[in-house]
C-alpha cells in the first residue's frame, strides 16, 4: 500500500501507546500501527508515555514532531489521571474482564472518572488538529468513549473504532459497573471492528440482550437511534518488512549464533509481554511435564522464554512476574545438567531486529495465551521460518489468530499434558509435514497481512458512513 494520494483523505489514528514508527516497540497495537502509519503517512495521537506532575487533571501538554511522514501529536498525562486512566479502568477493569478474568478485576468507583476525564482531553486536544474530510481510526480498550467525546465537540468525521483485544460473552461484560454506558458509546462510531468472529458474536449478543439492538442488515445494528457496522478483520502482519528483517545482518546473526550455541539441541521459543493473559505459567508447567514424561526431550530440547516487562505498576502483574521466577528455577534445578539448563528465561524486550533470527533458529514456537485478542507473535514465528526446514507452530485454541491458523498444532493451554503431548508431537514432525503445515499457514498469513487489515478496515468505514450520514448522534 503506497501513501495516501493528495486529494484522498488524511488517516488519522489515535491510540493511548504510540511508537515513533521508524523504531521498535514490544506490543501488537503499536508494531501494527507503525507499519500501517509508515507506508500511508497521516497523523498519530496518543498519550505521549509521560506523567507530568504539573499538570492539572483533565490537562495535559501537547507535542508535535515529524517522524518521517508521520506526524506524531502526543498528550502528557497528570499523575491522577494517569493512574485512574491507565492503570485504573483500562488495566485494571478492561483488560482482566475482557480477557475473562473477573478475579482479577478492581472495580474501584474512581476509575471510570478518571477513563472520562482522559478521554475528554483526548477529545479537546484533537479536534484543533482535524481536518474536515479526515478519515479517523481509534485503537483499543483505552478510548472507547472518544468518539462519543468527539462528537459532543461537534465532530462530523467518519470515525471507526477497533478493539485489539477480545470481547468476552454478554455475561461477563455485563459484570462490569458501567458496561451499558461502555457500549453505547460504542454507537457514536461508524464502524467497529473485532479481531474475531467469536468476538463479533459475542457482540451482537451483548447488543441484542442488553442494548435490545436491531440487526438491519448482515453487519449492521441499530440501537440509540443510531446504525452501526461491525465486522472481524483480523490483524495481520508486515509479512514483507518481517521477511526482510529475516534476512538482514542482525538477524542472520542472531540466527547463526543461537544455531552454533545450540547445534546439539532443538529450541523452542516464546516471546512475550509479562502478561497474566499469555498462559506463561501454564507453559512452563507443560514444558516441565514434557521433561518428565517423555525423558528424550531432557538433554536434547531447551526452551528460550523471552517475557518483556509491562504494566509493572498494576499489581497483577507482580505475582506471575513471582511465579515465573520460581517455576523457572525449579525446572532448572530439578532437570538441569552440568552441561544443560532446559530454561533460559529472560525478563527484558528484544530488539525487533534480533527476533526473526530467534524464531528461525527455534524448532517449535509456544503461543499458548489463555485469551488474546489475535496474538502477532505467531505469526511472525512462521514467517521467519526456513521454508525448506521449517519449524512448528504450537498454538491455543484461544488466541484469536487461532480462528485463522488450523494447521498449527492447537492446544489448550489449561491442560498440561495435551499440551506437553502437543510439544512432543512438534519436536518429533517429519520434515514433510511440516513443510505442508509452513505452506499452508504461510498462505493466510500472506493473503490477510497488515495491508489487507488496513485496506479493508478502511474501505469499510468510507462506505459505512455514506450510508448513515445525517443520523443524529443520540
Ligand atoms: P500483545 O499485543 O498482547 O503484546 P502480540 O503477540 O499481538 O501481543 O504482539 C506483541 C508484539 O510485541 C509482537 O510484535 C512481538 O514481536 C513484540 N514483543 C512481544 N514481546 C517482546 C519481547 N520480549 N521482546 C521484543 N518484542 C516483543
Ligand atoms: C496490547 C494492547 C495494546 C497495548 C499493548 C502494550 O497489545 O492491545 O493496546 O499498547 O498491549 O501494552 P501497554 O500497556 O504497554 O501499552
Amino acid at each position: 500500500m503506497g501513501h495516501r494520494d493528495l486529494g484522498q483523505p488524511r488517516l488519522v489514528v489515535v491510540s493511548n501507546r504510540i511508537a515513533d514508527p521508524r523504531k521498535t516497540a514490544a506490543g501488537g497495537l503499536a508494531v501494527a500501527l507503525a507499519d500501517v502509519l509508515n507506508s500511508t503517512g497521516g497523523l498519530w495521537f496518543g498519550w505521549s508515555g509521560k506523567i507530568d506532575d504539573e499538570a492539572p487533571q483533565g490537562e495535559g501538554k501537547v507535542h508535535v514532531t515529524q517522524a518521517g511522514s508521520v506526524k506524531l501529536a502526543t498528550v502528557d498525562l497528570c499523575r491522577a489521571d494517569h493512574d485512574s486512566y491507565y492503570l485504573g479502568y483500562a488495566n485494571g477493569v478492561l483488560w482482566p474482564v475482557f480477557h475473562y478474568r473477573l478475579d482479577l478485576a478492581d472495580f474501584d468507583a474512581g476509575y471510570i472518572a478518571g477513563y472520562r476525564r482522559v478521554n475528554q482531553l483526548f477529545a479537546k486536544k484533537l479536534m484543533p488538529l482535524l481536518r474536515p474530510d479526515d478519515i479517523i481510526w481509534v485503537h483499543d480498550y483505552h478510548l472507547i468513549p472518544l468518539a462519543a467525546e468527539l462528537r459532543a465537540l461537534g465532530c462530523t468525521q467518519r470515525i471507526g473504532f477497533f478493539l485489539h483485544i477480545p470481547l468476552p460473552p454478554p455475561l461477563i461484560l455485563a459484570a462490569i459497573p458501567g458496561h451499558d454506558w461502555l457500549i453505547r458509546a460504542l454507537f457514536a462510531y461508524d464502524l467497529v471492528g473485532f479481531q474475531s468472529q467469536a468476538d463479533l458474536s459475542h457482540f451482537a449478543g451483548y447488543v441484542t440482550a442488553e442494548a435490545h439492538a436491531q440487526q438491519v442488515e448482515e453487519h449492521r445494528w441499530r440501537a440509540f437511534g443510531r446504525t452501526l457496522e461491525a465486522n472481524a478483520f483480523p490483524i495481520g502482519l508486515d509479512v514483507e518488512e518481517f521477511t526482510t528483517l529475516t534476512h538482514a545482518p542482525e538477524g542472520r546473526d542472531m540466527y547463526e549464533r543461537m544455531r552454533s550455541e545450540y547445534s546439539r539441541r532443538k529450541l523452542l521459543v516464546g516471546v512475550d509481554r509479562l502478561d497474566y493473559s499469555k498462559g506463561l505459567p501454564q507453559r512452563m508447567r507443560a514444558f516441565r511435564h514434557l521433561l518428565d514424561k517423555y525423558p528424550e526431550a531432557r538433554n536434547s530440547a531447551t526452551l528460550v522464554q523471552i517475557a518483556s516487562p509491562s504494566r509493572e505498576d498494576v499489581e497483577a502483574y507482580n505475582d506471575i512476574l513471582k511465579e515465573m521466577e520460581s517455576l523457572c528455577g525449579s525446572i532448572n534445578g530439578n532437570f538441569g545438567e552440568l552441561d544443560w539448563m532446559p530454561v533460559r528465561y529472560l525478563h527484558r524486550t528484544v530488539a525487533r531486529a534480533r527476533l526473526p533470527g530467534l524464531y528461525r533458529a527455534s524448532r517449535v514456537g509456544l503461543v499458548t495465551p489463555l485469551r488474546d485478542g489475535m496474538n502477532l507473535v505467531a505469526k511472525e514465528f512462521v514467517v521467519a521460518q526456513n521454508p525448506e526446514d521449517p519449524g512448528v507452530l504450537v498454538l491455543s485454541r484461544f488466541a484469536g489468530a487461532a480462528e485463522q491458523m488450523r494447521e498449527a498444532l492447537l492446544v489448550n493451554p489449561y491442560d498440561t499434558e495435551g499440551t506437553a503431548a502437543a510439544i512432543q508431537l512438534a519436536l518429533s514432525m517429519p520434515l514433510e509435514e511440516r513443510r505442508e503445515r509452513h505452506e499452508h499457514l504461510m498462505k493466510t498469513i500472506r493473503r490477510q497481512d497488515v495491508h489487507w487489515w488496513c485496506q479493508s478496515f478502511l474501505a469499510a468505514l468510507e462506505k459505512a458512513q455514506a450510508e448513515v450520514k445525517g443520523t443524529p448522534w443520540l
